[in-house]
């Protein structure tokens, strides 16, 4: 088994990507800062073994630091969804600089997805940061979770981060989805000044870094 890369210097190779040049409110875009990136996937690599000889979906990917982060713990294949076409080119320059064949990018609405997929080509692992579902897109983060739980093969798992304010009702919405849900670290997400009404250079929100195993 190949030796796993130290947290650290994930952390670096993360650092390098490219974000959003231009992020667009409606879609929540804001990247998944280098080190909270390389928290979770190296703690899903060491803790779980849930990414190296896995088939892993980025879904809402963005940039691609997750999917790119799995890719360099060794998933087998990785593949990023995105509707943005704009973050998707970012996407492909930042695997393009990795020389990363194992990573391919589909730009659709998470809606469709379920229905593009057979059953072969499911997957091992979901690792995700969708949008929070604040403001227009109230529900999407459960949307989001729904939808990597139909794209799992049986006992496949799903890794996300969401409000901390929401964790209540991931709980509840658990035993309907069929999981064992838990939350494995509680993180301060600092939130760039990315958008226009932010006033400060960042903004600290409580999030939670939640697993979701299928039953
Ligand atoms: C919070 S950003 C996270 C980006 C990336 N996963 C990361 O961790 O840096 C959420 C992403 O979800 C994408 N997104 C929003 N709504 C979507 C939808 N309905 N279908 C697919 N992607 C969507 C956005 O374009 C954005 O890239």
């Amino acid at each position: 088994m190949a030796k796993l890369m130290k947290r650290k210097e994930l952390e670096q190779h993360l650092q390098d990507l490219d974000g959003f040049t231009k992020p667009k409110i409606l879609l929540e875009q804001y990247e998944t800062r280098a080190h909270i990136a390389a928290c979770m996937l190296h703690t899903i690599e060491s803790s779980y073994g849930d990414l190296s000889q896995k088939r892993v979906l980025d879904l809402g990917c963005g940039c691609s630091v997750l999917g790119i982060g799995s890719a360099l713990l060794g998933a087998t294949y990785v593949l990023g969804v995105d509707i943005d076409e704009e973050a998707l080119q970012i996407s492909t320059s930042n695997i393009n600089q990795f020389e990363l064949s194992e990573v391919d990018l589909v730009q659709c609405d998470v809606r469709s997805l379920p229905q593009l997929l057979s059953e072969t080509s499911k997957f091992d692992t979901v690792v995700m940061n969708p949008p929070f579902g604040t403001k227009h897109n109230k529900g999407l983060d459960s949307l989001f979770v729904e939808i990597g739980l139909q794209c799992l093969s049986d006992k496949g798992v799903l890794y996300s981060l969401h409000k901390t304010s929401t964790r209540d009702h991931f709980h509840r919405k658990a035993p309907g989805w069929k999981v064992e849900a838990r939350v494995l670290a509680q993180l301060r997400y600092d939130l760039p000044a990315t958008y226009k009404f932010h006033s400060k250079s960042s903004v600290d929100i409580e999030v939670d870094f939640w697993r979701f195993l299928k039953k």
